[in-house]
């Protein structure tokens, strides 16, 4: 077992060190030789089709789920189609409006959950498209979608979700691109731009994983703590509520994510002295509407540890307690950088907790009941 985990104490570590390679093979062979275009040969739908797509509906369970937030974000910025997100749970029972020119994208890294699955089977019952992006080749999403992306993170074993969450979410970076590039939706120095970032996200994410040390102190602080909260606007949201599972799922410390700007309408009165509070300011045309909700649970005492962009951590160090950077890439991007300190913070608490990282209480990898 001690080889499998390559020198790694937990599955879960060493998956999130996989990333840098996640990504990579992901990406490999969907971005044409001249590094200017993707290029998705294994999808079936024509252009033709994709000209015809009116609506898109991303359905998954869990972490799944956290990626189609981001890939609704994507999919509206680049293409212009507008994105509904479901969890599968509860897809089939509001009556969904499926027409045929709504695109169904499911995601599921083991392709293999029963809510998923019976919710792709819904669409294609009402004459839509689906797509799937999963991890596994041959597993029964992957069988019976129309169209299938696989993202190539490798086997997963920690139920804790890392690498394929991420690489979920360079496939729907990938996906949109090709999208954009069927409709014309973007310039195509645009397009261009977004491929070189996407090639860079890799080495960014080494990066970041250099300062492990760093997150592992800020977890054992955190650990103590009964509750903490999570915010975040726009993808910084979207990335928030998948940084509140993580901890959740393997330190069982309660945790809330919060769009930043609603937090007054609420959620501000748990906020007392001391309370943890991790809020995402990558988007930077965002930056002053977020400093100006950190302050409101600063001014009640709470403890900010803020994920920025380098560069803008001079300036965020002025409002919050700590401040941990990520390499800068552009603002659609920033999720496949953020999640990563939080995924070290979760591993870490855990850890500090004594609890099993690999395989928490009560969950299971892939869930076959609905
Ligand atoms: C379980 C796992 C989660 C996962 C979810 C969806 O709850 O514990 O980590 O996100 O199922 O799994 P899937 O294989 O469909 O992505």
């Amino acid at each position: 077992v001690t080889a499998e985990k390559a020198g790694f104490d937990h599955f879960m570590l060493k998956e999130i060190y996989e990333q840098p390679k996640a990504y990579r093979d992901t990406m490999r062979g969907r971005i044409g030789e001249d590094g200017k275009s993707v290029l998705l040969k294994e999808l079936q739908m024509s252009d033709e089709y994709v000209k015809s797509i009116r609506k898109v509906q991303i359905v998954a369970c869990g972490t799944a789920y956290h990626a189609g937030l981001v890939g609704k974000t994507v999919i509206e910025s680049l293409v212009r189609i507008p994105v509904e997100n479901d969890v599968a749970s509860e897809y089939r029972y509001r009556s969904p409006i499926i027409t045929p020119d709504t695109l169904v994208i499911v995601v599921s890294q083991s392709g293999e959950t029963a809510d998923t699955l019976a919710a792709l089977r819904e669409a294609q019952r009402n004459g839509a498209r689906v797509l799937a992006i999963t991890n596994v080749v041959g597993s029964s999403v992957a069988r019976e979608a129309d169209d299938v992306l696989v993202t190539w993170a490798g086997p997963e074993i920690a139920v804790a979700s890392t690498k394929a969450y991420t690489s979920q979410l360079i496939a729907f970076y990938l996906l949109g691109l090709h999208m954009t590039r069927v409709l014309g939706t973007q310039e195509t120095s645009q397009e261009e731009e977004m491929i070189t970032a996407l090639q860079q996200l890799p080495e960014q994410v080494e990066e970041i994983l250099q300062q492990a040390a760093v997150l592992k102190q800020v977890a054992e602080s955190i650990a103590h703590h009964r509750s903490l909260f999570f915010i975040g606007r726009g993808v910084d949201y979207a990335v928030a509520q998948e940084g509140s599972l993580k901890l959740k799922e393997i330190s069982y410390i309660h945790s809330e994510a919060y769009a930043a700007g609603e937090l007054k309408h609420g959620t501000l009165a748990l906020i007392e002295d001391d309370v943890p509070v991790i809020a995402l300011v990558t988007q930077e045309a965002l930056y002053e509407k977020t400093l100006s909700n950190i302050k409101e649970v600063k001014a009640r005492g709470a403890h900010v540890l803020s994920i920025v962009n380098s560069g803008f951590e001079l300036e965020a160090a002025k409002s919050v307690d700590e401040v941990f950077a990520i390499p800068k890439t552009l603002p659609l991007l920033t999720p496949a950088l953020a999640v990563v300190p939080l995924q070290l913070l979760s591993y870490y608490a855990s850890l500090a907790l004594g609890h099993d990282v690999d395989k928490p209480r009560n969950l299971a990898k892939s869930v076959t009941v609905e």
